[in-house]
């Protein structure tokens, strides 16, 4: 802990003049960011695009609980400037190459007083946005960091609209999104999407959020928003050692909404690859005894109505065989469902099933017919009773061939229940955690590196936001953090039909999302309709990118859809490039995405409740090729509003490079295209 600062005069702050800390821009000139200090020795920094503010004068710094702010009386200690440009591969994702091109300033600020602190403010700058992050050096005068606030603003200079979710309430991430002036936003999870009045595009996020609290957007006045981290049960709500760098702060910036979703600072922001051959995870898509429970026809628990029983599992593994479904995600397999376990999970065995449903059986069976099990672990938020488990529950999904694991941590936000296992009969001690705060940060961290031991990919719901760790640590393949189809099954029209054209550049901007597409019925529990078209559901599959693609359905639902079940057969779940060919915030989004292992392209996606016909221009495709489009499209008088929900006409035509194709979006709607050269 520091001394106890002497009363650092006004007059030596004023004495002190402000001093050019620097500027850097991006590469091609049209962002340019400020990092300065006050005459108060205040750090701050501003963003201008084309000469334009962007965001302007924004203070940085901490609050501690055991020590004086890190706010105010600094000086430019140092001052370091950079230029970096290389292109990196991802194993999977929505493109096969990244290009990573930015300018770097770090300044290092000193404290004025006789025992000064010092702290890094590295900024990287590219065509896309910004990021930036602190780093607290190894230094005399401070060795602890306990947190109690980070102070770092983000002062939109002008008006505009925010789509954003509510932190720090019960639901996690899974609300509707709401559509507001930036005025109006209270506090936000990132990514919270703004478009200013001028057009401008912004996306406000974090990357590499490792050891440390998500952060939160809290709006503090106008369009001024502060940091506020997720809070921790021990009171400061991060606590490192130094020497320890922060997350990156990021903000992505461009002219129009496609210039949010082909962005890939997060990522660029992230570490390389540290598990090296992740071969082991392939790409894929599953079907699971899932939607029945959903549904509430089967339970997770045993009975009657208990959904994984062997007899059944081995009926899923035949459909998957027969239509080329690498997974089969199989819940309620294990001891610990009867009672409640809603942010609970005491009972939870992660090796033990229950009696009417035999895991070596179902296993070898998936096994000889060249199917994997997704494995299911649902915590109810129980992160101790897990942790416990943890090496001996992997180990053994290695054994029986399960690389792929659902985990699942069901508890309210801030209610995550910490209760130790070696007491766990008594379990008596319940701390409280929220979803997104540092203990849970570590825990995602854990379960992903005992998984990546045993070679086994992990896909959590209820987890933590993605903030691009998947390029650091490539078996974090996917997660929900958003409301998903679930929500589809559990009210009439669900979560409407402008949450997926939301989704698309809100939560997907941070990456993966096991949304759960593909259900073909529409209907969820007590045949309530979903707000959504047939073609809609096959559209989501490329509005919403994941590298483990789900066919939610019952299989029975899937067999009664031939020709759906073509495209969903037939549709990757890995790319080489993917780009947003039209859309709008909120409204719609149409993908083109290359294959990565066929000169096969892919378009389509998702309608709000507005129809619309786009008039796509296919100057994507490959020079002198003709290619076989084959259309799966809203029919004419197709709805979500009635049963004309499923009305799905199918097309087939020959289009080449610099064509275009008027297609019409139903209300609710959506459309999937193949594209497939033609031999010549
Ligand atoms: C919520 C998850 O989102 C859902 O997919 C899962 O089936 C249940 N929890 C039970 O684990
Ligand atoms: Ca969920």
């Amino acid at each position: 802990m520091k001394l106890p600062r002497l009363l650092v005069t006004a007059m030596a702050a004023m004495l002190s003049a402000p001093a050019l800390a620097g500027t850097v821009s991006s590469p091609d000139g049209r962002i340019v960011v400020t990092l300065d200090v006050t005459g108060e020795g205040v750090p701050y920094y501003s963003v201008e695009r084309d000469g334009k503010p962007v965001i302007t004068d924004s203070n940085l710094g901490f609050n501690f609980t055991d020590d004086d702010p890190m706010r105010r009386n600094f000086t430019v200690q140092t001052q370091i400037s950079r230029e970096s440009e290389h292109r990196w591969e991802q194993p999977w994702g929505e493109r096969q190459f990244v290009v990573d091109h930015h300018k770097e300033l770090a300044v290092t600020y000193a404290e004025t007083d006789e025992t000064p602190r010092t702290i890094t403010v590295r900024m990287r700058v590219f065509d896309e946005g910004i990021g930036f992050r602190y780093e607290f050096p190894e230094q005399p005068h401070f060795q602890t960091a306990n947190i109690a606030e980070e102070l770092t603003e983000f002062n939109i200079a002008s008006e505009g609209t925010a789509w954003w979710i509510p932190a720090g309430d019960w639901n996690r991430y899974e609300y509707i999104y709401s559509k507001t002036p930036i005025r109006e936003v209270s506090v936000a999870h990132t990514p919270m999407t703004i478009r200013l009045e001028d057009g401008t595009h912004l996306s406000f996020h974090e990357a590499a959020l490792v050891d440390y609290s998500g952060m939160w957007l809290r709006r503090m006045d106008g369009q001024r928003f502060r940091a506020s981290l997720a809070p921790s049960s021990r009171g400061a709500k991060v606590v490192r050692d130094a020497p320890f760098d922060t997350p990156w702060r990021t903000i992505r910036i461009g002219d129009d909404a496609a210039d949010l979703v082909e962005n890939d600072l997060e990522l660029n922001l992230n570490e390389p690859n540290k598990l090296g051959d992740v071969s082991y995870f392939e790409p894929n898509k599953y079907i699971g005894i899932w939607w029945g429970m959903i549904r509430g026809d089967w339970s997770w628990a045993q009975g009657e109505n208990h959904g994984a029983t062997t007899e059944r599992a081995k009926q899923y593994i035949d459909f998957a065989a027969e239509n080329g479904f690498r997974g089969v995600l199989i819940e309620g397999w294990n001891v610990g469902w009867d009672g409640n376990w809603f942010g609970n999970g005491r009972d939870y065995s992660f090796t033990q099933a229950y009696p009417d449903f035999d895991l070596e059986e179902v296993t070898s069976y998936a096994a000889e017919k060249g199917v994997h099990l997704v494995g299911h672990h649902e915590t109810g938020g129980n992160i101790q009773v897990y942790e416990a488990q943890l090496e001996d529950a992997m180990a053994m999904n290695q054994r029986l061939g399960i690389d792929v694991i659902k985990t699942g941590y069901v508890a309210d936000a801030g209610g995550i229940i910490s209760c130790n296992a070696d007491i766990k009969d008594e379990c008596g001690e319940e701390i409280f955690e929220w979803h997104d705060g540092q203990r849970m940060v570590q825990h995602h961290q854990r379960v992903i590196e005992v998984a990546a031991k045993h070679k086994i990919a992990i896909n959590p719901h209820e987890p933590i936001k993605d903030t691009g760790l998947r390029r650091t640590y490539p078996n974090w393949v996917a997660r929900e953090g958003a409301r998903g189809q679930e929500y589809n099954a559990w009210a009439k029209f669900g979560s409407g039909p402008d949450h997926a054209p939301t989704l698309v550049y809100t939560r997907m901007l941070s990456g993966p999302m096991d949304y759960t597409p593909g259900v073909l019925g529409l209907v969820g529990d007590n045949d309530m309709p979903m707000a959504s078209t047939k073609a809609k559901q096959l559209g989501l599959y490329l509005a919403i990118y994941s590298p483990i693609q789900m066919a939610a359905d019952f299989v029975e639902s899937l067999e009664a859809h031939p020709k759906e079940l073509e495209f969903i057969r037939a549709v990757p779940a890995d790319w080489a490039e993917s780009k947003l060919i039209a859309g709008e915030v909120g409204d719609y989004a149409i993908f083109a995405r290359k294959d990565r292992n066929s000169a096969d392209w892919y378009v389509g996606g998702v309608n709000d409740a507005t129809e619309r016909t786009l008039e796509l221009a296919f100057d994507f495709l490959e020079p002198d090729t003709d290619y076989r489009a084959t259309i799966w499209k809203d029919a004419e008088g197709a709805t979500y509003l009635t049963d004309a929900r499923h009305k799905i006409a199918y097309d087939s035509k020959t289009v080449k490079r610099g064509d275009t194709m008027s297609l019409w979006l139903a209300p609710g709607g959506g459309a999937a295209i193949r594209l497939e050269p033609i031999a010549k």
